[in-house]
């Protein structure tokens, strides 16, 4: 049942999940949470495997200690799952009915856009949420960042500026397969740091003979004799492009999908401090009775934004950052680049 009063909830018991696919820098919001709660007089229980976890009552009461020393590593302490049975009203009920049961009065749960449509869903069975987003493929629309990301780029790129030597060596052509699920957002912007002759991403339709044999051409004719494709996995498979590439100019690319790498590794100095406070917001906001938010930041703050409204927010690659890793390869080179 939704809360249709205006009183403000009590929040005295916290319970705080991951879910989705995890990112560095969860653990990090772990902590950020369990430590301003406590600093409110609130407890915190922890829900092991997400939602599932929750459907399960699988949990561990979270104390100071316990969240000591988990922000510098990677993964989460709290395991992570999808769940196909809390994507059903029954799952959500018994989720509903857990959290009455361990009188948790609020759940906080970090993950991505999946995550926040099930407690978006969960807000509607009487229970307030609140979201941090945490993915790697930074694909949350209503925030400009989502933890996870930049360690995910810098892992990324630190593989690529190793193919990169060995590419350069033989003289080769690299195609480099990262994650993202259905955005670019992390090819971009590896290919951007990582110099790469051409990036493709599902949200910008590309055009094979211009967007990578004549961008492989040109980078030739400028004097290069490796190349360095970035395919978000979105926009196609790195193998099936190698392939096309031999058919069309005859060189053999060496493939790489970089895969789960990219989620592992000790957050970055970025992502525990962005976790730090965005844990740290979430709890404040429930302790003030602002319930059913979603923490995101824009333009460079930590803002809190009612889930109703962050559910209907849509955000964009940032295509000036196409324009100019094109730039960068060309140029000095035939004139204006051109873009629709
Ligand atoms: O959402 C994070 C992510 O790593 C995506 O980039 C990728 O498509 C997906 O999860 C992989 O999921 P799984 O870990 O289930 O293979």
């Amino acid at each position: 049942m939704e809360n249709t009063t205006n009183e403000k909830p009590s929040i005295k018991r916290i319970g705080v999940l991951t879910s989705g696919g995890d990112a560095p820098g969860m653990n990090a919001a772990v902590r950020a949470v369990v430590r301003t709660a406590l600093s409110l007089d609130m407890e915190c229980v922890g829900i092991r495997r997400g939602w599932q976890g929750l459907i399960n009552a699988d949990f561990t009461m979270l104390t100071r200690e316990s969240v000591s020393h988990i922000m510098t590593s990677g993964g989460t302490v709290l395991y992570t799952a999808r769940s196909d049975e809390f994507m059903q009203v029954a799952g959500r009920r018994k989720a509903a009915a857990t959290c009455r049961m361990l009188g948790i009065d609020a759940i906080v749960a970090i993950g991505g856009d999946g995550t926040f449509k099930g407690a978006h869903a969960l807000s509607r069975e009487g229970v307030p949420v609140v979201g941090i987003p945490a993915t790697i493929d930074n694909d949350v629309d209503c925030s400009n960042y989502t933890i996870g990301f930049d360690t995910a780029c810098n892992t990324a790129v630190d593989c690529i500026d190793r193919l990169r030597d060995t590419m350069r060596a033989h003289e080769r052509c690299s195609v480099v397969e990262v994650m993202g699920r259905n955005a670019g957002y992390l090819a971009l912007y590896v290919g951007l740091a990582a110099g790469a002759t051409a990036v493709l991403v599902p949200e910008h339709k590309y055009d094979f003979q211009k967007d990578v044999v004549e961008r492989i051409q040109d980078s030739r004719l400028a004097g290069n004799a490796h190349f360095m494709l970035v395919v978000a996995e979105g926009a196609g498979s790195a193998v099936e492009i190698g392939k096309r590439i031999y058919d069309a100019i005859g060189i053999e690319p060496r493939v790489t999908v970089l895969g789960h790498i990219q989620r592992g590794g000790s957050p970055t100095a970025r992502d525990r401090e962005t976790a730090t406070r965005m844990g740290y917001t979430a709890v404040r906001a429930l302790n003030e009775g602002r319930i059913n938010r979603i923490i995101a930041t824009q333009d460079g703050c930590i803002v809190e934004i009612p889930i109703e409204e962050a559910m209907k927010m849509k955000k964009r690659l940032q295509h000036d950052r196409y324009r100019i890793m094109q730039t960068m390869q060309l140029g000095g080179m035939k004139g204006a680049v051109q873009f629709d």
